[in-house]
């Protein structure tokens, strides 16, 4: 729940200010906060860094970042009123240039502050900061409010998201973290709930009674590119699936919440993810696929052997009442032929036909698609009657267009809501601590036997540009089903 604002100042520090995360998203969503008018009203954005940067080199390094990335438009004044509140500190992560931080932001107090230290460094630092920011003292919430925010990945596996939770715990409660998903601050993931909850027509058929299945697709067009040297050791299991994907499933599979409220809707995500049950060896390799595309290991920073997969699919159940016996079809892929994310809804067949079977044979089944991006929307896809015929059945789309109705620039980036939400304590679209490692425990088994040197679970090379290994569509064969395409229309 939004917190109130106390008044008091807010220093915004972020570590690995020099890095690519804060020029393409953290300072173009906080100018836009700030051009919108939501900034407190007194703050100040700290990057900290190795690089040797000034105030104004590191100013003049984001707005290069703006010119780059953002597509705002502003004028020159908006962006020298917002950089007067950026400063740089040039220090290292050792105790005593923690101590300096420390005086350097208590000199701003007066009353009291409030500050968000963010992570974007590598996750390997994560740990040693927040043990120094304890040490420090930086974390007392004496005369305002400290929060942390974490980026992904939150840890490699269970035992080490058990482990870093552990290890913050000891400076940090659960409140003061903000475990980012930049998932949960799209508009069009948010709205999964709104859609699902605010209205009455889609909750009566939302379960086994009425769904066939579910299909959730992140696909992206572009390979590793400048990060494979990163992406070599991660792979897509952890890159996309224990957060993105999961993520996606739980808001679509979860029981109503009581509020909007984050211990609510937390508490409900868990109880859907705690429903998957961890899968054997011999499930995960009849129920998942993996693949690397051509080409991969000749990306500049991959091992020229590397088994790293590129591309994941993965059939789950929901072991609950709800859900019981609807598999959840989940994949995700670099080097596709589009960038698309999409949730399909596919309902069941009519139990009985009364249509003659020559006329009504091309009938599929009802659909409701959530287009996350690029083109977002809904689409439901029902049988209409083709005009002129006996009883001849076309499938037809009803569309929702965020575009149409919202306007095209409607869409804010997805940190813009989340910096937003840490700055007035709205814990609602950030991941908990128990939801991370409970969704660690559903990715672990698949990882381990992917990893197995029993090679139980080949690594299937695919092109790149088309839509990944023979094997995803197989697994969906097998059920007697096939993945849903878009270009343009539902196939
Ligand atoms: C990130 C992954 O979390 O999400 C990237 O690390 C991936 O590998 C990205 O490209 C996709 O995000 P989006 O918002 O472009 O779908």
């Amino acid at each position: 729940m939004a917190g109130k604002d106390n008044g008091l100042p807010t220093s915004i520090v972020i570590f690995g200010a020099s890095g690519d995360l804060t020029q393409r998203k953290l300072i173009p969503s906080l100018f836009n906060l700030f051009c919108k008018g939501r900034m407190p009203k007194m703050f100040r954005i700290v990057g900290y860094g190795n690089t040797a940067f000034t105030d104004d080199s590191f100013r003049a390094h984001l707005k290069e970042g703006m010119e780059q990335f953002s597509d705002a438009k502003y004028t020159e004044k908006e962006w020298e009123e917002f950089a007067s509140h950026l400063v740089y500190v040039k220090h290292a992560y050792t105790r005593e240039d923690f101590e300096q931080l420390s005086r350097f932001l208590d000199e701003w107090q007066g009353e009291g502050d409030n500050r968000i230290y963010y992570m974007a460094t590598p996750p390997d630092a994560y740990p040693k900061i927040v043990d120094l920011l304890g040490e420090t003292k930086q974390l007392k919430e004496e005369k305002g409010w400290r929060r942390v925010v974490i980026e992904k990945p939150f840890g490699t596996d269970l035992a080490s998201a058990q482990n870093l939770n552990e290890q913050i715990h000891k400076a940090l409660n659960e409140r003061q973290i903000y475990r980012i998903d930049h998932y949960l601050g799209k508009e069009t993931v948010q709205n999964i709930l709104v859609s699902r909850f605010a209205n009455t027509i889609f909750e009566p058929l939302w379960s086994r009674n009425y769904i066939d299945h579910v299909e959730i697709t992140v696909a992206e067009k572009v390979g590793v590119e400048h990060r494979a040297k990163f992406y070599d050791k991660v792979g897509v299991l952890r890159d996309m699936f224990q957060n993105h994907l999961l993520q996606l499933l739980s808001l679509v599979a979860m029981e109503p919440p009581v509020s909007f409220e984050a211990t609510a809707l937390r508490n409900e995500k868990v109880k859907v993810l705690s429903a998957i049950h961890p899968m054997t060896e011999d499930e995960v390799v009849q129920s998942t696929v993996r693949g690397q595309y051509k080409g991969y290991r000749e990306e500049e920073g991959t091992d020229p052997n590397s088994t790293t997969p590129t591309y994941g699919a993965v059939r789950l159940y929901v072991d609950n009442w709800r859900w019981q016996g609807v598999p959840f079809y989940l994949r995700s892929g670099k080097a596709l032929k589009e960038k698309f994310s999409q949730v399909v809804i596919e309902f069941k067949r009519p139990p009985h036909l009364l249509f003659p079977a020559s006329e009504a044979r091309d009938m599929t089944p009802n659909m409701l698609v959530l287009y996350l991006q690029p083109d977002e929307g809904i689409h439901w896809r029902f049988e209409a009657k083709v005009p002129d015929t006996v009883a001849e059945l076309s499938s037809v789309d009803m569309e929702f267009h965020y575009e149409d109705s919202f306007g095209k620039t409607a869409l804010p980036d997805a940190y813009e809501r989340l910096l937003l939400d840490t700055m007035t304590g709205d814990a609602s679209l950030f991941t908990r601590a128990d939801e991370v490692e409970t969704a660690w425990g559903i990715i672990d088994p698949i990882i381990h036997t992917w990893e197995a040197p029993s090679g139980k679970q080949p690594l299937t090379f695919y092109e790149p540009g088309l839509w990944g290994p023979k094997e995803s569509d197989e697994l969906l064969a097998r059920d007697g089903r096939s993945w849903s395409m878009w270009d343009g229309k539902i196939h």
